[in-house]
């Protein structure tokens, strides 16, 4: 799978794409990525990729040249229209299922906004899933494209090194993760819980899905309830 992301800061996403996990996936080629800068694909000869909103208001807006340009030249490379997110704090909130569906794509655009947003006639063209990562408002979408790059690379096979580890774990049923615990089996006074030193793999399975359950019901009720398109 490859990842392109469109931006006027293409340093910041390479240093947190390429560096840890996801690092060690590019660099054994399970997956791809390449930071696309958008100011390259200006046509204005003094690099300018953003003018002022028609209608008046604070800001400035990036400008539909330019952005176009910088996604047709991933369209040219790969032959075809991909599957292309706009991070924004004005959509739908990021989940597990949707990192799991975007992990089925061979190639994925994230487009990053800057200053006031995009002209909308751009997005209009080359956007299929407009993505917020939380409902806050971010100086730009880098952060959350490198969330998004994150969240889908540990569910594209082989990135993570342990099968079970993407799977077994948060919000993989709506449920949160249950407390863990390694050595010493006492620090300062407390104790690890004694069914986790039973060697009884069943009784295990079972306080940990109590856990899980009565965690989830203290921290995040709504799970739930919520939707199975969320997972
Ligand atoms: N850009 C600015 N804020 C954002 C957010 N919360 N999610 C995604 N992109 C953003």
């Amino acid at each position: 799978m490859k990842f392109w992301v469109l931006t006027l800061f293409p340093e910041m996403v390479e240093n947190g794409v390429l560096t840890s996990i996801t690092g060690r996936a590019v660099e054994k080629g399970i997956i791809e990525f390449e930071a696309i800068n958008i100011r390259d694909y200006t046509n204005e000869k003094h690099g300018k990729v953003d003018d002022y909103p028609y209608g008046g208001g604070a800001g400035m807006l990036m400008q539909a040249q330019p952005v176009y340009d910088a996604y047709m030249s991933v369209v040219e490379k790969i032959g075809y229209k991909p599957r292309t997110v706009y991070l924004t704090p004005a959509a739908k909130v990021f989940s597990q299922g949707k990192a799991k569906e975007f992990a089925l794509e061979e190639n994925l655009v994230l487009l990053c906004g800057h200053y006031e947003g995009i002209d909308e006639r751009v997005l209009e063209k080359i956007v299929t899933d407009n993505v917020s990562i939380g409902d806050y408002v971010l100086t730009g979408g880098e952060l959350a494209a490198m969330v998004v790059v994150d969240a889908v690379s540990r569910m594209v096979p082989g990135v993570l090194t342990n099968a079970a580890s993407g799977k077994d774990e948060s919000f993989s049923e709506n449920l949160l993760e249950y407390p863990q615990y390694t050595r010493p089996e006492e620090w300062m006074g407390e104790k690890v819980p004694p069914i986790l030193l039973s060697g009884h793999h069943a009784n295990v399975e079972k306080w940990r899905r109590e856990q899980a359950i009565k965690r989830t019901m203290e921290r995040r009720p709504e799970l739930l309830k919520d939707n199975e398109d969320d997972r």
